[in-house]
């Protein structure tokens, strides 16, 4: 909701406020973002500074508004020059040389939520949205801003983005255009930002805000790994139910930096947008840049209800077509089972035994064009490589589709291998200065997909590889990050645009292609989590997390994700041990307990693994099947916890039903005594709480076995290892029933963990890196 007063303006959302307004000397000033308050009459001057002199030997703003210093104000848009000197959200450079801008208020309207022309914009499929235009001139330089903000009332999300418009003759260079700024008092905050590489991505690290600047930023290309655009401020005392917690995104795939500045006043700046670093756009008479889309969201409660917001707003305002809210298939994907090691047969023959598991979509991952072999060559040759497979694609996926299996296929669109076709016919398409060397990542380079001429090469190759395939998913991969930027077809003034235009150009690809194949279910990938972010999840509605598929490993990766990224945005997979990752062996039951809280996969071969391991993942499936169909985009609970132990939850949007995990990372001696901390069930509901027989290796309990044997066994003998074939050692599965408020409000005690001391069948017994999965449902 909004509303215009004379001279400030009121967002609203259903639990929080965002008040900002004009000061006398037009400038835009902020007054207040937090929880829902109401004004009532001139209360707003409660909300303003009363400072009443110029602040120490700081730049007076001009001498009839003395007192008016910028440097001490909380601002809504902030530029060079006039006395400000904290970082800009806005760095311009005028064709005198200058930089010293001044934009003042011209009026503010409303108009429905429009669709930006050069990049991904946030949507809304059921209201008329709208939205605020705040528009501000720098009248001497003759250059104009739109500042627009589009409050989503249901989700407490508002989102903020940038128009700036010249209307001057002379040239304006754009050195920063950043798209959200928040100036706030400090008010002991922690800026908490995700940061990692290839197969760690999503760390969470915590850092205060005390003074000068930390920033959480990205100049390889892409969003990366390295640092998520997804970012928040919390008050130091902050947890999953207790606190205040902003947090914000940036709808954009690119260079970003998400930066706060704690000042001696003890105010905080900060800024989200395009990272200047690799940055600059050329403006003449007439033209527009448009920023990307920064989003924000408030909670007076801690990280969950953020969580909440971000993950509805994610789900219904970003992610979007055909698979938006419809759970996702299983698929056998053949990376790891394979590599670049296969031919038809082999593929059939793995196909033949997922399809009988219950396995949905076959996914034929790197390695079936050109001759690619290995990952030296080949890319950009996206014709069907008949030595392994001699009916092509068409071929190969009409047999998988009579095995009762959609198809699925492995894509790299924007990369070029120095050792292709395309490359010899085409170097002038490639990121690269033929006066130089260029440096390789994964022996590749990038193509530049600020030339129109390319992307509409990729529109034409793609569709036909999408066609002949008759594929009904696309895995869209991206595998090194950017350098040597320079584009042969950009002039020098305009080379740093390049960065920048590769993603207008990247976002038409998407575009075109996503609206051409409406049914395929596309998920984005850069060796893992390399571009995990909203400019993606525009076109893409999933997203391979992690090339890092260990259980333990994944338990830290997903978990950053989840706080500003719902579960049916990930994509996660169980795969073979030890992990190919880390050399690690968790069971497979884990495996897929954590897998569960995304979309599910298998990237091993099934006639590879043992008969009980098969039997094994039938179960998971089955299971899997029935409770997406609940769960997917149900309430994600990160339950705090101790050291060591993770406790996730899940539950569906009606309450009905829920699944909790619970995961330890190490078996300590005397474990603690076990509780499940249900979260958001209903308190009018009963549940039963229900979980695995687990039947255990006599091997897994050494020399112990004789304190059960009438004979004696040697510790890991002959006798061991075959009794070991039939006798097993049973713990049940726990079926506790309860009312929805018992569990709300306590702590559900579950069988002990075994201490040394005896074992039977209501002792959990369980090992480093091992878990269990608690099964909720209503009772009706
Ligand atoms: C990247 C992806 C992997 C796999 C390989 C294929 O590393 O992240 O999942 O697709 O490429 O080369």
């Amino acid at each position: 909701m909004i509303k215009i007063f004379d001279d400030y303006f009121v967002l609203e959302t259903e639990n929080t406020s965002y008040i900002f307004g004009v000061d006398e000397a037009k400038h835009l000033i902020h007054y207040y973002y937090g929880k829902k308050i109401e004004l009532k009459d001139n209360e707003i001057d409660n909300l303003k500074s009363r400072r009443e002199f110029a602040v120490g030997n700081g730049i007076s703003y001009s001498e009839d508004k003395h007192k008016i210093t910028m440097e001490s104000q909380l601002l809504e848009v902030s530029f060079l020059g006039k006395g400000d000197i904290r970082n800009p959200l806005i760095d311009l450079t005028y064709e005198d040389g200058s930089s010293t801008s001044d934009f003042t208020f011209v009026k503010a309207e409303t108009r429905t939520h429009t669709k930006m022309k050069t990049l991904p914009t946030s949507y809304d499929d059921k209201y008329k949205i709208e939205e605020l235009v705040v528009s501000l001139i720098d009248e001497i330089h003759e250059v104009k801003i739109k500042v627009i903000y589009t409050p989503f009332y249901n989700e407490n999300v508002i989102t903020r983005r940038l128009e700036i418009i010249s209307r001057s003759d002379k040239e304006i260079i754009v050195n920063k255009a950043m798209s959200l700024q928040l100036d706030m008092v400090n008010k002991d905050f922690d800026f908490i930002s995700f940061h990692g590489s290839w197969i760690r991505e999503m760390q969470k690290y915590v850092q205060p805000c005390i003074i000068g600047t930390i920033s959480s930023e990205s100049i390889c290309g892409v969003s990366s790994s390295r640092s998520n655009p997804f970012v928040m401020l919390a008050s130091k005392n902050a947890n999953e139910t207790y606190g205040e917690v902003y947090a914000f995104n940036l709808v954009y795939s690119g260079n970003h930096l998400e930066s706060v500045e704690t000042d001696t006043y003890s105010h905080i700046r900060f800024l989200t947008g395009i990272h200047p670093y690799t940055f600059k756009y050329i403006l003449n008479k007439g033209d527009v840049f448009e920023t990307p889309e920064a989003i924000m969201t408030y909670s007076s409660n801690g990280f969950t209800t953020m969580s909440h917001n971000m993950h509805n707003f994610v789900s219904k305002h970003i992610v979007r077509g055909e698979w938006r809210d419809v759970p996702r298939p299983i698929l056998n994907n053949s990376w790891e089972a394979a590599y670049f090691k296969f031919d038809q047969a082999k593929l059939l023959q793995m196909a033949r035994k997922a399809s009988k598991a219950g396995i949905e979509l076959f996914v034929l991952d790197d390695g079936w064009f050109g001759e690619r072999n290995d990952d030296t060559k080949a890319l950009g040759d996206w014709y069907d490589n008949k030595k392994k497979l001699p009916q092509g694609l068409k071929g190969l996926s009409k047999k998988i589709n009579n095995l009762g299996m959609d198809f699925g296929i492995w894509v790299e669109p924007e990369m070029i291998s120095e050792n292709s076709k395309l490359y010899r016919d085409h170097p002038d398409w490639v990121i690269k200065n033929p006066n130089t060397t260029q440096s390789l990542g994964r022996h590749q380079m990038i193509l530049d997909l600020s030339q129109d001429e390319v992307v509409n090469y990729l529109i034409d190759v793609f569709s036909d590889v999408f066609t002949r395939s008759n594929c009904k998913y696309v895995k869209w991969d991206m595998n090194r990050i950017f350098s040597d930027y320079f584009s042969q077809k950009l002039d020098k003034k305009h080379m740093k645009e390049l960065s920048h235009r590769y993603y207008i150009g990247f976002y038409r690809l998407m575009e075109v292609l996503t609206s051409r194949f409406p049914h395929i279910l596309f998920e984005g990938c850069s060796s893992g989590g390399n571009r995990f972010d909203l400019g993606i999840l525009s076109y893409f509605p999933q997203i391979w997390a992690s090339d890092n598929s260990d259980a333990r490993a994944r338990m830290d990766i997903q978990q950053g994700y989840s706080y500003g990224y719902p579960l049916s945005t990930l994509g996660c997979h169980v795969s073979d041990i030890p992990n190919h990752q880390t050399l690690r062996n968790c069971s497979l039951t884990t495996r897929y307990n954590v897998a569960f809280f995304g979309n599910l996969g298998y990237e091993f071969n099934l006639n590879e693994i043992s008969k009980e391991d098969y039997k094994e993942v039938v179960r998971q499936i089955e299971e899997y099947k029935k409770y997406r169909n609940y769960l997917f985009n149900g309430d994600f609970y990160r339950i705090s916890s101790k050291d060591g132990y993770y406790h996730f939850e899940v539950v569906s949007k009606d309450k009905k039903h829920a699944a909790y995990l619970y995961f330890q990372t190490t078996n300590k001696s005397i474990n603690d005594e076990m509780f499940l901390d249900f979260k958001g069930l209903s308190n009018e509901m009963e549940y039963v709480i229900h979980s695995l027989d687990y039947h255990h290796n006599i091997l897994d309990f050494g020399g112990l076995v004789n304190q059960i044997s009438p004979i004696h066994i040697k510790n890991g003998s002959g006798l061991h290892k075959l009794l070991s074939k039939f006798i097993k050692m049973n713990e049940k599965g726990e079926h506790i029933f309860s009312s929805g408020s018992l569990l709300n409000n306590s702590l559900l005690p579950v069988y002990n963990a075994f201490v040394g001391t005896g074992f039977n069948e209501k002792t959990r017994l369980m090992f480093d890196n091992d878990s269990r999965l608690y099964l909720v449902d209503s009772k009706e």
